[in-house]
């Protein structure tokens, strides 16, 4: 089934294809076990390119003829390709029949089905799994789809754009005919073929089109399709005040899918979801789920513009979509969630992400830059870097150029690429050319490192206050450390947002040496050079600076602030993410003075009091007071460390968490008390806030019963759990019980599954709930082990692998560390197991040890050997082999 050795792919490589496809008629026989794919292309060559053979890419098909202008051709086949010697000068028509069979295919990329229903996945490469193509972003067609299958079985049949013509065949059979006007790459193609109901809802928008929108899911998901459709009317409206995109299809359509790889998929009028990022109701999905299926909708409605009107040249450009529809996603969730606050704790959350998943991989094995210039299996590159900085280097833009600068700026883009597939410096010209003498503008050059070069720049900042002058000189240094393949780095453009606070917590005009007067309380500042002064005049007494405001560049920033600084950011700072990140600093502090002096960790009061003041703040949210007093994640702590012991981090973790507990409890129980919700449920940002951090009170509050052996508030999160009216209180409930190895956790866990049986998206909560359980002597990981065998479990299906295997091996590293490397071993037992299935999902699970050369010993001997193991053996797909590689280096 795997053949040759992978080949590294180079950006510097690419050269435009031989031929064009300018149309292609489909038509599909659908049947489970074997379908007949018959398409008919008109070709041209490419007139730019020197002559050459025809070579169409082709995986697991089996070719029944190929036909020139309606004549028999000969051609061979090697490797991946399909390759036509004699081909006609003048444009002609190219005829393929072949075959593939869906039912086998596990990999869940090309034609595959689940439940019982078709569905296809065709980025970046699985187009070439139906049927010969010149599969590349670059080749983009006009698509017309014929469908035919079992009428009973398969009543609903949908591909991309208009539905053209449909009835009755032989045999019991029916057909569809669909038409997208649009010309699109192939990985932009989709059919779906089922038992399957739609949601339907007719919008007009602002140019006065009608469109009819549609929510496919499978019989019985009908009710919990209203949020989805919800964000997606919020969407369109959205994409047209903002940014003046309208949709341009007469229908849209999404339709969700139980097995898949991903979150979503933009394909063109016909956007599939994986069930996860899609369906829910207040029963059973949490307010954190309802705020993902509305980023998620939004997201692949973006794309219709960032990725499909406008598309990528050749997979390194992956940013150019993905970055491009990260950041707009982002602005729209931040949009929606109303005022400054909410918008705040949206940016945090963000923010908290990228730093959770994307900073480990700039300093891990597989760092690459938001545009790779290698790759051997670009789905490997769905990552982080791609999505979340890049989204970051977009922020940016917007930054440097402002608000209307970037709107002037993307107007620009489309105006000069629309139905063209382009490049990241052809985004990066017209963001520039729009905003000619901007602070972009005069640094283009520089500013595109944030394309070439991977890692983290690291920005030291150290101010010197000048009583006689009254000055405060601020010196900005940066350096970006070395990573696979990039020793030395450049200095890139950083903005830094910032502000200057008195010592009682005022802020402070600023005036730049030279400017006449102030401008304003905040401003941004550019760092383009290694190091660089900014003197701020009129300042009578030593301030405190606020730098970074809004996480302004995706940087790792010293500051150099005393704790007596980061309490007066806390408490007065007018920027709500600086006053979030003054308290997680707080914590790291003390956390990581514990982890490297291998003492105890032992709070002391000023950071307590800090605390219970931001829990007992009038005016503070309850989404932000949650936010700052959650502490970092074990993960992140792990990234400030050279080396990395888990078990030290754990340890110091639970002792701050444990005494957060016990110091505030009357703090907990008046937080709990306060943040009850009466009435209905709705997912708005204040109700999931108080929510939030009346589950936070709740877990603290069953943890400290755990030292203290009271049994009231166990008893009290049992009975919240039973009585529940939505899943984010029972899940919060059920959390504190289990998170707190509490007694009442095991009939919890079990009455749980037993009112959740049949549906699969909450069970795949409680496996991850388990998965994620903090260690206590090693039971965490000896509960995981026996959930492998539970009959509900399965690695076929992607949601549920990932729920118990990488909450296990991604989020829990307490329990996945061991000294006697067991973790280790059932890493490397699953990985091989599910490359057996699906490489994507093994890959992603591979990457799990990305960090392996960091940790102390004996965990750095041990994961060296488990990945050993894996690379010794010989079919590893070229997504784990890749993975493992570099691992290896
Ligand atoms: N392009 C999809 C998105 O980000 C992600 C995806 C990639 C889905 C590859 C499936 C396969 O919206
Ligand atoms: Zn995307």
């Amino acid at each position: 089934m795997r053949e040759g050795t992978a080949t590294l792919i180079r950006r510097e490589d690419y050269c435009a294809p031989a031929f064009w496809i300018r149309t292609v008629d489909l038509t599909f026989d659908l049947d489970p076990a074997k379908t007949l794919v018959t398409s008919k292309m008109q070709l041209e060559r490419n007139a730019a390119v020197a002559h050459g053979a025809l070579r169409l890419h082709g995986e697991e098909l089996n070719v029944l003829r190929v036909l020139i202008n309606g004549e028999s051709v000969s051609f061979r086949q090697e490797g991946h390709e399909l390759i036509i010697d004699n081909v006609p000068d003048a444009d002609f028509a190219l005829e393929i029949r072949n075959t593939c069979a869906p039912d086998k295919n596990t990999a869940l990329s090309g034609l595959y089905t689940s439940g019982g229903s078709f569905f296809t996945q065709c980025e970046a490469e699985g187009f070439r799994r139906i049927t010969y193509f010149l599969d590349r972003p670059d080749v983009m067609a006009i698509y017309t789809v014929l469908l035919r299958a079992d009428k009973a079985k398969f009543p609903v049949l949908l591909s991309n754009g208009n539905l053209l013509d449909s009835g009755d065949l032989d045999n019991g059979r029916h057909f569809a005919k669909w038409h997208d006007p649009f010309p699109k790459p192939s990985y932009l193609f989709a059919l779906v073929a089922g038992d399957l109901v739609a949601r339907e809802q007719r919008v007009r928008t602002r140019a006065g089109k009608d469109h009819l929108l549609q929510v496919f899911v499978r019989r019985g998901d009908l009710e919990k399709t209203e949020h989805a459709m919800n964000s997606l009317i919020a969407s369109i409206v959205w994409d047209e005040a903002r940014f003046g995109l309208p949709l341009d299809l007469e229908r849209f359509m999404v339709v969700g899918v139980s097995d898949f790889n991903m979150g979503a998929m933009e394909n063109k009028g016909l956007n599939i979801f994986n069930t996860s990022a899609l369906l829910a109701s207040p029963a059973t999905a949490t307010d954190a789920d309802f705020a993902r299926i509305e980023s998620i909708v939004a997201h692949e409605y973006f794309h219709n513009w960032t990725g499909n009107r406008v598309t990528c040249r050749d997979w390194f450009q992956l940013s150019l979509k993905e970055g491009l529809t990260v950041f707009r996603d982002q602005e729209f969730s931040m949009d929606m969630a109303g005022g400054a606050s909410a918008r705040a704790v949206c940016r945090i959350q963000d923010v908290r992400a990228l730093r959770a998943s994307q900073f480990p991989e700039d300093s891990g094995a597989m760092a690459h830059p938001v545009r790779p210039d290698t790759f051997v299996e670009i789905n490997n590159f769905y990552t982080p870097t791609v999505y979340e900085k890049g989204s970051e280097v977009v922020r940016m833009y917007q930054t440097l150029v402002g608000r209307a600068g970037f709107e002037k700026g993307l107007k620009l883009y489309f105006e000069r690429h629309d139905g063209q597939a382009v490049t990241c410096d052809d985004f990066a010209a017209a963001i520039a050319a729009a905003n000619p003498g901007s602070a972009l503008s005069t640094r283009l050059d520089n500013f595109k490192r944030w394309y070439s070069q991977a890692g983290t720049p690291r920005v030291q900042a150290r101010g010197v206050y000048d009583a006689a002058a009254q000055t405060y000189t601020l010196t900005l240094k940066q350096h970006n450390p070395a990573t696979p393949g990039q020793e030395h780095k450049l200095p890139q453009v950083i903005p830094v947002a910032l502000g200057l606070l008195s010592a009682e917590g005022q802020a402070l005009p600023l005036q730049l040496q030279g400017e006449d007067q102030a401008a304003g309380l905040e401003r941004v500042i550019v760092l383009d050079e290694a190091e660089q002064s900014f003197v701020f005049t009129n300042l009578a007494s030593q301030p405190v600076p606020s730098l970074l405001r809004g996480f302004s560049a995706p940087v790792v920033l010293d500051d150099g602030l005393s704790d007596a600084d980061l309490l007066v950011l806390l408490q007065h700072d007018a920027d709500a993410f600086n006053r979030w990140e003054a308290s997680q600093r707080l914590a790291l502090n003390r956390i990581l003075a514990a982890v490297r002096s291998g003492s105890a960790l032992q709070l002391d009061s000023a950071f307590i009091e800090a605390m219970r003041a931001v829990l007992r703040h009038p005016e503070l949210d309850a989404a932000f007071k949650d936010l700052a007093l959650t502490l970092p994640g074990e993960g992140y702590i792990a990234e400030q460390l050279e080396v990395v012991d888990p078990q030290a981090i754990h340890a110091a973790v639970e002792a701050a968490r444990s005494q957060l507990a016990q110091a505030l409890r009357e703090d907990w129980i008046e937080a709990f008390e306060a943040n009850q919700i009466q009435g209905g449920y709705t997912p708005d940002p204040v109700s999931s806030g108080k929510r939030a951090l009346a589950n936070l009170a709740l877990s603290m509050l069953v943890l400290d019963a755990a030292r203290s052996g009271d049994t009231v508030w166990p008893g009290r999160a049992y009975q919240r759990f039973k009585d529940a009216g939505n899943m984010t209180e029972r899940l919060g409930a059920l959390s504190a019980l289990v998170n707190a190895h509490a007694e009442l956790a095991e009939p919890a866990l079990a009455r749980f599954h037993e009112l959740f049986k049949d549906d699969a998206l909450v069970i795949d909560k409680w496996f991850a709930l388990q998965g994620r359980t903090p260690e206590l002597d090693g039971k965490s990981f000896a509960r995981v082990k026996q959930l492998t065998q539970h009959p509900d479990f399965t690695l076929k299906n992607p949601n549920r692998a990932r729920s118990l295997i990488s909450s296990l091996c991604m989020f829990n590293p307490a329990a996945f560390h061991r000294a006697d490397a067991a973790g280790y071993v059932f890493w490397a037992e699953q990985v091989l197991a599910l490359d057996a299935i699906n490489p994507q999902i093994a890959s992603r699970l591979a990457r799990a040890m990305d960090r392996w050369t960091t940790l102390a010993q004996p965990y750095r001997s041990a994961a060296l050997e488990a990945i050993r193991r894996v690379a010794a053996k010989p079919d590893l797909s070229s997504d784990v082999r890749e993975v493992i590689d570099r691992a290896l280096e």
